[in-house]
């Protein structure tokens, strides 16, 4: 049997981290789910074939434990399972704005916590997550954390103090591009083209612009430069962003989302 993970609150997350580690070879043998509302969990079981167990019996056989629930639900589980923890045990907690501290503080002594900032492309395999090292975590804690988050996508460590900085870029971040692609869409739509068609060329044109910034490694302005000819179409374009300083708007908005995630993770909501 390889390392056992135990899967603490089966939601929307830990539903995208369980059939992740599946399809990236994990065994159902090797995962265990917890979750408090029992039709969920049959649910999952069938789906996947894994065991269902309550928390405490969950973590006493875990080698590493995942936090999933809600920010508000994570002291209430931490009162939960830390008398059952293994004392080499890794916990990686995924929930928004809840410091490694305050896990340590919750767990006997010396128990390693990596605290993630995932996203939701997770869903698809292209996630983009961010892990932080607690005061007890060595590299080997943060190789198991990082092999298991790289199940659905790419992994980056930062200090913890840019948690706030990762959830305003890459963890609001694919609502920022849902909504720019909202709003090239109503422009299709304002030029008289069907929606379905402006929705599928918007939606191709994301992906392949995303794709090219990926796989050719340029730099985004070289990219643009591309595809701005002198008093050409897309110049006629990007001077009316400029003008309604969008890029500025860009600045502002996340820096506004860095304070609303330190405000929250404060507890000062
Ligand atoms: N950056 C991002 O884009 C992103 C995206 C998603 C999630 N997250 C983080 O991931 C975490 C989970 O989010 P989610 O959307 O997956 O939430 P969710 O769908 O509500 O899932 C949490 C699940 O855990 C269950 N639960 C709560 N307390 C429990 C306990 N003590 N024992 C067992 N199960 C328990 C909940 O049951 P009930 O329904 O009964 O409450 C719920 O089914 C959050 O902390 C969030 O901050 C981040």
């Amino acid at each position: 049997m390889g390392e056992q993970v135990a899967i603490l609150g089966a939601g929307v997350m830990g539903e995208t981290l369980l059939s992740g580690l599946l399809r990236a070879g994990w065994t159902a043998a090797d995962v265990v789910i917890t979750e408090r509302r029992p039709e969920r969990a049959a649910e999952l079981a069938a789906k996947y074939g894994v065991q269902v167990m309550e928390n405490d019996a969950a973590v006493a056989e875990a080698d590493t434990v995942v936090l999933v629930v809600k920010p508000q639900d994570i002291a209430g589980l931490l009162e939960e399972i830390a008398g059952s923890i293994r004392p080499s045990a890794l916990i990686v907690c995924i929930a928004a704005g809840i410091t490694t501290q305050f896990v340590e503080d919750r767990l006997p002594p010396d128990v390693a916590v990596v605290r993630v900032m995932p996203n939701t492309p997770a869903l698809v395999d292209e996630g983009m997550a961010a892990i932080s090292p607690g005061k007890h975590c060595d590299g080997e804690h943060l190789a198991r954390a990082r092999a298991l988050l790289e199940a659905t996508g790419k992994v980056v460590q930062v200090a913890e103090h840019h948690q706030d900085a990762i959830t305003a870029i890459s963890g609001s971040g694919p609502a920022y591009i849902f909504y720019v692609v909202e709003a090239m869409i109503e422009a299709g739509v304002l030029l008289g083209l069907p929606r379905s068609t402006s929705t599928e060329l918007v939606v191709q044109t994301v992906y392949g612009a995303a794709a090219m910034l990926k796989e050719t490694g340029e730099h985004p302005t070289v990219l643009r430069e591309q595809v701005s000819s002198p008093a050409g179409t897309t110049m006629a374009a990007l001077r009316q962003l400029d003008d309604h300083k969008v890029r500025a708007a860009f600045l502002t908005a996340m820096e506004a989302a860095r304070d609303r995630s330190r405000e929250l993770s404060s507890g000062s909501a």
